[in-house]
């Protein structure tokens, strides 16, 4: 694992698919005096994602990918993290699996957050599963990135009460709520 702490200003890319609510809570995060990092890049799959309007807004460069061939993307991707001066990644509804070989590139400096209290329900419809289990509480998780999904070192986790009322869509929005916390605070731990 390489040597994070202590350092300032990260340059750092976020990869979004979405709506890109955690795109913004980092971004917003970057600006405090207290941040370690600074987001230089947005990265995305989908040219249609919600996230990319903070491009815009914020002045910050993106790239958007075509992910039908997964290797050319990757390969244009890794160019210009390189050209960026890229430190660190971000990922925060990234949609896409990245290969072994981009992880390995950037090995301990991967990190993602996932609406579950991981071990449990990793991939999809986190949410939705928990409430069909009949589970009392649900939670999110920030975790290293490695090539096994979902199953990198935890950095931090919250949990979150599932009340008897709660939908998978009304759920989902508290442990969003969660999330916009928890993810400066885990990369606070990182760095610090
Ligand atoms: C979040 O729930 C995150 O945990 C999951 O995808 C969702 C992304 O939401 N990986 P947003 O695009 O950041 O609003």
């Amino acid at each position: 694992m390489v040597k994070l702490t202590g350092l300032k200003n990260i340059k750092t890319a976020v990869f979004i698919s979405g709506t890109g609510s955690n795109l913004k809570n980092l971004i917003k995060f970057s600006k405090i005096k207290k941040s370690p990092i600074s987001i230089d890049l947005i990265v995305t799959n989908n040219f249609k994602a919600n996230g990319l309007k903070f491009s815009n807004q914020f002045k910050i460069k993106k790239h958007i990918s075509n992910f039908k061939n997964s290797k050319i993307a990757e390969i244009k991707i890794l160019d210009l993290l390189k050209k960026e001066n890229i430190k660190f990644i971000c990922l925060a509804g990234f949609m896409k699996i990245l290969s072994r070989g981009f992880i390995k590139k950037f090995n301990g400096k991967i990190v993602n957050i996932h609406p579950s209290l991981l071990p449990k329900y990793k991939g999809l419809n986190t949410n939705i599963k928990a409430i069909r289990n009949k589970d009392k509480v649900a939670g999110c998780t920030v975790h290293f990135v490695t090539a096994k999904l979902d199953s990198g070192k935890i950095i931090l986790q919250k949990e979150v009460k599932i009340s008897e009322k709660d939908t998978p869509a009304s759920l989902a929005k508290k442990v969003l709520r969660q999330e916009h916390k928890l993810y400066p605070a885990a990369i606070k731990k990182i760095f610090n």
